[in-house]
């Protein structure tokens, strides 16, 4: 018998259809760390009727996206050029502009909204983390995956396993997934508030456009590179 939509992981689900992260983003499903749960236990968490959901993705499906790439399609060698060129890219330009723009909108507005205080503190732990973070992934990961794909039988690595820096990389995407979580409730879901300014505008706009890069950049990592890596190793251990 064939899986059914609600019995698949949601990190499954958007591998097989990327255009379906819409709907897992507008209803507040986690589908990047909290991919390997199935639907129907993320909808229950949710309190969301799995089968109205999996409606929802059944018409995502026939809609499509142009915007989305399939990763899923794409060798190893590809994918960590793509995630580098990409999201690597926003990510290191956007966190550029919003240190400017919230180190600006504290210091000018934290009188009348105090909780700046918190999102800028929030913010630059962030932006530490993930820039080391990066540099790992470019530095150490993603090279040895280009090698694992390149080679007939296990190469060498320092790490050991390539478990190891993916259980490491791993805790630091959940890291991030909870500072945009708390920049979110700080600023009431990226609303500003009726008095903003143009540049508290461009904040709420840009730490939400954040949220959703980063959700599509953590699902391609733990969802289809990681996996995809370890299998891959494991099979040439054996060889
Ligand atoms: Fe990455
Ligand atoms: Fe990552």
């Amino acid at each position: 018998m064939t899986e059914t939509l609600t019995e698949k992981t949601v990190g499954q689900l958007v591998t097989e259809q990327p255009a379906r992260s819409r709907v897992f983003e507008e209803l507040g499903i986690d589908y990047c760390c909290g991919g390997k749960k199935p639907l129907a236990e993320a909808c229950r968490r949710k309190d969301l009727d799995p089968e109205e959901v999996a409606e929802k993705l059944r018409k995502a499906d026939e809609e499509g996206g142009a915007e989305h790439i399939d990763a899923a399609s794409m060798d190893l060698t590809e994918l960590c050029g793509h995630i580098e060129e990409t999201h690597h890219a926003y990510m290191r330009r956007e966190l550029q502009r919003l240190d400017d723009i919230t180190a600006k909108v504290e210091k000018v507005h934290a009188d009348k909204e105090p909780r700046l205080h918190e999102l800028r503190k929030v913010f630059l732990g962030l932006k530490e983390e993930i820039t080391s973070h990066l540099m790992k992934e470019e530095k150490i990961l993603f090279p040895y995956v280009r090698q694992l794909e390149a080679s007939e039988s296990q190469p060498q690595f320092h790490c050991g396993s390539v478990q190891n820096p993916i259980r490491q990389m791993e805790v630091e995407h959940d890291n991030a997934g909870e500072a945009l979580q708390r920049m979110r409730e700080l600023t009431d879901d990226f609303t500003p508030p009726d008095w903003a300014c143009n540049t508290f505008r461009a904040l709420c706009d840009g730490l939400h456009d954040m949220e959703r890069d980063l959700h599509q950049h953590i699902h391609e990592e733990n969802n289809i590179l990681f996996p995809r890596a370890m299998e891959m190793e494991e099979r040439l251990a054996k060889s």
